[in-house]
């Protein structure tokens, strides 16, 4: 409560100095905190109150009916977009040659607004610089700060200290309200990344991120950490005390070795603490991921890293292939990117599971969501361990019983039709490999399936409540046609 009233006196104008003012500006003050608090409190009781996405959550921003909308409006208000956020991206001259094409994948010139920093002035190829990257900056000269603090890892204080270099390039009128940053291979899913920011309030002291899929890298760094490969956020307010105290954090924390560390350390010395964001991906897993993948949590996907580590994510393409790819869905509807919708085949007793703009698997038996939704163990651990727990998600074995393994296509195309629909399409990878069925009755094999069509509505899907459902509206041939739709109030995945 303490928090909200502070806010309140910001808002009012109020500073802590003429605060100290005489009783009857006192008894107001008092009368209108009163009349703000039951105000806020029926606005919390009514059970009419229509669904808000803005107000699921005690951490995000307050319902607009608060003392922000009886006050003058400022440009504080407005929705946040992609023009309030910008980008702090880490890299090194000599990985860019390789690794640009990540960033080329999401980065959109004249649009997204930030940096990428470099060790060193580009050489080579790199120049003249194109201008379809991030500007570069090359990180300052540390050198002094280096040999004073007998630092440990000298990459990983530059890497911190490119939060002070991003937040110092900005001009009082750009109204930043997010600093982004990220490595030189994260991949970025800007639109949602900003629905998602849009939901906090930016005025406030923020620092979301996402923490490693593998256990150990939470209790080897920390769990209050945000991942720095899957990008972190910081809100205006956050980033500017960051930025203040940049070089007591690095003199407090010169012993730490990784960078990601040493930021939430003096984040945790202002007094915030990470929002951990479900979609938001470091990937410290190896090998294939696609498991990973296809049982996304319900959560807008953010971000994606580590490509290099592991296979590529569509079994036919490379690497950069396979981004660009997949930045093909994302770039027609980044809402449902991932997003895991389950529907069945009743009479053939099948079960598909598809994670939008990626994959679909067919499963020869009714299978619940509850279960569909733990990714299949396709990918193997960051680094090896003896014994479980190895991740921060349940998962299923990967198996070759009949009844258990998937028969896996994977996004090929995407058009959208003249009935505001969109079509994805998806098609066989190879055959299961499993002659059996998983039915006595041979005419229940999956087998001959070889495209699956799903229709989406062309909309943005902003309800987070739910997941959405899908009908198997038809199988001709060897191809099956799958439409989305909202779930029944009664329904039930299973
Ligand atoms: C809001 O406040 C600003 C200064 O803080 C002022 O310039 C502007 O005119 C005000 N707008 C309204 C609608 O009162
Ligand atoms: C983003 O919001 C600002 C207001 O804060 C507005 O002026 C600007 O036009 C918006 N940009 C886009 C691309 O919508
Ligand atoms: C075998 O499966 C097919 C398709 O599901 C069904 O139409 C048929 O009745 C089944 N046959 C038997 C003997 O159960
Ligand atoms: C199926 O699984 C068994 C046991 O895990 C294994 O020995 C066998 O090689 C697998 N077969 C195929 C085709 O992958």
């Amino acid at each position: 409560m303490a928090s909200k009233m502070s806010s309140v006196k910001e808002r009012l104008g109020f500073s802590s100095d003429n605060f100290a003012v005489g009783g009857l500006c006192k008894t107001l003050l008092i009368a209108g905190l009163l009349l703000y608090l039951i105000i806020l409190f029926q606005s919390n009781q009514n059970p009419n109150c229509p669904a808000n996405p803005r107000s699921f959550s005690p951490f995000l921003k307050r319902d607009p009916i608060s003392i922000n909308s009886r006050t003058n409006q400022t440009s504080e208000d407005t929705p946040t977009n992609l023009s309030h956020l910008v980008f702090g991206l880490l890299g090194s001259e000599k990985a860019w040659h390789q690794r640009k094409a990540y960033i080329e994948s999401w980065w959109r010139p004249k649009v997204t607004k930030g940096y990428l920093y470099l060790d060193e002035p580009p050489t080579g190829e790199l120049r003249p610089w194109s201008t379809v990257w991030p500007p570069y900056r090359v990180s300052d000269d540390l050198t002094k700060l280096l040999q004073e603090t007998k630092a440990q890892a000298p990459v990983m204080i530059r890497m911190v200290h490119g939060v002070m270099e991003v937040f110092r390039e900005l001009k009082d009128n750009e109204n930043i309200r997010w600093i982004v940053m990220g490595d030189d291979d994260s991949i970025f899913f800007v639109e949602n990344m900003v629905d998602v920011l849009a939901k906090y309030d930016h005025t406030k002291y923020y620092y979301l991120g996402g923490q490693s899929e593998f256990i150990m890298s939470n209790f080897w760094y920390s769990f209050n950490q945000g991942f720095g490969g899957a990008g972190f956020m910081l809100s205006y307010p956050l980033a500017k005390a960051l930025a203040k105290d940049m070089e007591g954090c690095l003199r407090r924390y010169a012993h730490f070795t990784s960078a990601d560390k040493i930021t939430f350390a003096c984040i945790a010395d202002i007094g915030v603490n990470l929002s951990p964001q479900k979609g938001s991906h470091q990937i410290d897993l190896r090998g294939d991921i696609s498991g990973f993948l296809s049982s996304h949590p319900k959560s807008p996907l953010m971000s994606l890293h580590h490509f290099n580590g592991v296979q590529p994510i569509f079994p036919s393409m490379d690497r950069f292939e396979s981004t660009r790819h997949l930045m093909k869905a994302a770039n027609v509807d980044q809402s449902r990117m991932l997003q895991q919708t389950i529907c069945y085949h009743r009479q053939h007793k099948w079960s598909f599971s598809i994670s939008w703009g990626y994959s679909v698997h067919i499963y020869e038996r009714v299978m619940p969501r509850s279960y569909l939704q733990n990714p299949i163990e396709t990918f193997q651990m960051w680094s090896e361990m003896l014994s479980p727990p190895y991740y921060m998600f349940n998962t299923r074995v990967l198996s070759n019983y009949s009844c258990e393994a998937p028969h896996v296509f994977f996004f090929e195309s995407i058009k959208k039709t003249s009935k505001n629909e969109i079509v994805t399409s998806y098609s066989r990878a190879s055959p299961r490999g499993i002659f059996l069925s998983c039915s006595s009755n041979e005419s229940r094999t999956a087998e001959h399936i070889f495209k699956i069509e799903v229709v989406s509505p062309a909309t943005k899907r902003i309800e987070m409540d739910r997941c959405e459902c899908c009908d198997i509206v038809g199988i001709v041939g060897n191809k099956a046609h799958i439409k989305f739709r909202e779930c029944m109030t009664d329904e039930i995945i299973a």
